[in-house]
């Protein structure tokens, strides 16, 4: 008698603390036409300034609960998750490093540069003193810049003022164009959703160097899943908040 042959629909959770994974839905809507269902812990966010202990925990949570949901393949689309101990929390929650990819991951795989740049990471405070983006700089041979952003999530969350976003962002961007650095790593995938706000700065103060998204390089790693689907999105959050309707309804397919 022939085996039955189950076959899971693919399904493609992407999870965030908040709305910085709209930033990398973004990029990934354009090369899948899987189902996905996006996840943001709003209720919680920011991450950034929390112990490598807390964000290791809500991982865990985090994809306890996409499981549940029959999501078959994972997007960190969270930096500050992205640096943990990854390795670990995927084999605690039986999750195949193949079904998996995330910021880091990415970065180090595909990321490239000239000869003589100097990249600065932008990220929040557990980003920058996890130290795995100036690793891998590091290992490319790229000279090394950082900054720690400690309120800039949380403000994007909160939707704050064009202005107040300004004055925290020019801080450093100041900071990129004085020690020299040729790109800006957006480390954290907040940044990306105000990345006109980073222009007009990097224009008023003449930096013209190259901003680089991770999540380009997150685009690049899903569409090799080849995942096939309805293309219908959904969202979910453990605190549906202003931001993040606003951001649900402009991303809703
Ligand atoms: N968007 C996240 C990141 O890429 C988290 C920011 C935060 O919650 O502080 O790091």
């Amino acid at each position: 008698m022939d085996e039955p042959v189950i076959y899971t629909k693919p399904k493609l959770g992407i999870f965030d603390s908040g709305v910085g994974g709209f930033s990398v839905l973004e990029e990934i809507r354009s090369v899948t036409s899987a189902d996905i269902l996006y996840f943001g812990d709003c209720a919680r966010a920011p991450y950034g300034n929390r112990s490598m202990g807390e964000i290791c925990m809500f991982m865990k949570e985090i994809i306890a609960n996409l499981k549940l949901q029959e999501v078959t393949h994972f997007v960190s689309a969270c930096n500050s998750m992205s640096v943990t101990m990854t390795d670990k929390i995927l084999k605690d929650s039986g999750i195949e490093n193949s079904k998996y990819v995330d910021m880091i991951k990415v970065f180090k795989e595909y990321v490239k540069f000239d000869n003589g740049s100097k990249a600065i990471i932008f990220g929040t405070k557990a980003t920058i003193s996890s130290g795995a983006y100036q690793e891998v700089l590091t290992e490319k041979n790229v000279e090394v810049g950082q900054y720690a952003f400690k309120t800039l999530a949380g403000l994007i969350e909160r939707k704050a003022s064009d202005g107040d976003l300004y004055e925290v962002v020019s801080s450093g961007m100041n900071y990129a164009k004085k020690i020299g650095a040729t790109h800006i790593i957006y480390g954290c995938t907040h940044y990306p959703l105000i990345s006109k706000i980073f222009e007009n700065c990097a224009r008023d103060i003449k930096w013209d160097g190259e901003f680089i998204n991770p999540a380009k390089y997150v685009a690049k790693a899903v569409s090799k899943w080849n995942l096939e689907g309805e293309k219908n999105t959904s969202f979910e959050a453990s605190e549906v908040t202003y931001t993040f309707k606003f951001l649900s309804e402009k991303y809703e397919i």
